[in-house]
């Protein structure tokens, strides 16, 4: 076993008994699909502007998954990709967490039909439900199984298909999001940091302004539930948004104070990608210049769970991050949920 190379910045977990154990993001993967629905073509649909949109959220178009393309198939194409980026085979990952709010069905769980679509049939696999922010309860959730000795690969996925639960007659909600999948794969490896420390927050007191009421225990599906368009995203924009720039930024400065970092030794900062308005808030807030701030939604939206591993994929590929530079996430979604994370990538 090498010894852990002299640390730039204070790793947190290294004082937490973790020493000898260490844990990288190996590699990350994406995958869109192919149709691209546009502010223009939106216009037809709705009573809305190309102008609306843009000046209100900086979305200019996304993804929409065809009709015989589940959440699953989304998210075992960012998997293969991630995998092959990192060189592993099925039978090295030891356990798939997929975080999602449009699972393919109620259950099984989608990790467990991409399990089975990337072949890693000697995986454990689980769905985990933090809406936008499970990206970073998982890397997070993955993160503690490493460390704790009980796996060794973890593939974090995070995919979406919300074009199936998005009221395409309320003009509120459907020019906001579209759909996608990111992924990454998590190893033990000497030397490696990785993840340096996660924050995840929630408040079930304000589960009410982001929603899916129906399909559940609480509304089973019924002609009352379908009359009612209880089976589609429900949402209170104006709540969610001022809860998501505080959230964010209150989680986001305790974890650089964890790592006894500020805003400027951070190499790229890359928000959840839901508008553009909440990216630029929280950046000022956080000191950041312009040009640390990472942004992909003008192309995708909001593609919740997916949203960060798209972006890291794109950031990482397009050359905005080497190997060794700092990287802030952050997450904000229904729950209330939220997080921050701090990478050494
Ligand atoms: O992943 C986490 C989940 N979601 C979010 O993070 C979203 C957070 N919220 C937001 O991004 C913003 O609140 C929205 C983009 C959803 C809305 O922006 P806003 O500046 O808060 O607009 P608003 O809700 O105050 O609506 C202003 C007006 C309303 O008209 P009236 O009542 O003032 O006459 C809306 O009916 O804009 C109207 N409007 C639209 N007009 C044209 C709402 N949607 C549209 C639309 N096209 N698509």
């Amino acid at each position: 076993m090498s010894e852990l190379p002299e640390a730039p910045f204070k790793n947190p977990r290294a004082d937490h008994g973790f020493k000898g154990r260490t844990c990288s993001i190996e590699s990350v993967g994406s995958y869109v699909p192919e149709k691209v629905l546009t502010n223009a073509d939106l216009e037809k649909i709705v009573d809305t502007t190309d102008e609306w949109i843009t000046s209100r959220t900086g979305i200019k178009e996304r993804r929409i998954a065809a009709d015989d393309e589940a959440t699953s198939d989304l998210g075992a194409k960012a998997s293969l990709m991630a995998m092959e980026r990192a060189g592993i085979s099925p039978d090295e990952i030891d356990l798939v967490i997929c975080a999602t709010i449009t699972p393919d069905m109620p259950f099984p769980s989608t990790a467990c039909l991409i399990q089975e679509k990337i072949g890693a049939h000697g995986a454990a696999a689980f769905d985990l439900e933090a809406a936008c922010s499970g990206f970073i309860y998982g890397i997070e959730i993955a993160q503690q199984f490493i460390m704790s000795r009980t796996y060794n690969c973890v593939l974090v996925v995070g995919a979406e298909k919300l074009s199936s639960i998005i009221d395409w007659k309320d003009r509120n909600t459907c020019v906001l999001f579209g759909d996608g999948a990111g992924a990454v794969i998590m190893r033990n490896r000497d030397g490696a940091h990785g993840l340096l420390t996660a924050k995840m927050g929630a408040d079930g007191r304000k589960a009410n302004i982001l929603s899916m009421p129906g399909g559940g225990s609480l509304n089973p599906a019924s002609t009352d539930s379908i009359n009612s368009r209880l089976h589609y995203l429900r949402m209170d924009g104006k709540e969610v948004y001022k809860n998501a720039v505080t959230a964010m930024c209150r989680s986001a400065k305790e974890v650089l104070k964890r790592c006894e970092l500020s805003a400027e030794d951070i190499k790229l900062v890359i928000p959840h990608q839901a508008n553009k308005r909440i990216i630029d808030a929280v950046g000022d807030r956080l000191g950041a210049k312009p040009e640390q701030v990472y942004m992909n939604l003008q192309k995708y939206g909001n593609t919740s769970a997916a949203s960060v591993a798209i972006a890291l994929d794109e950031a990482v590929s397009e050359g905005h991050i080497q190997r060794g530079d700092l990287i802030l996430i952050m997450v904000f979604g229904a729950g209330l949920t939220w997080g921050a994370a701090v990478i050494e990538w």
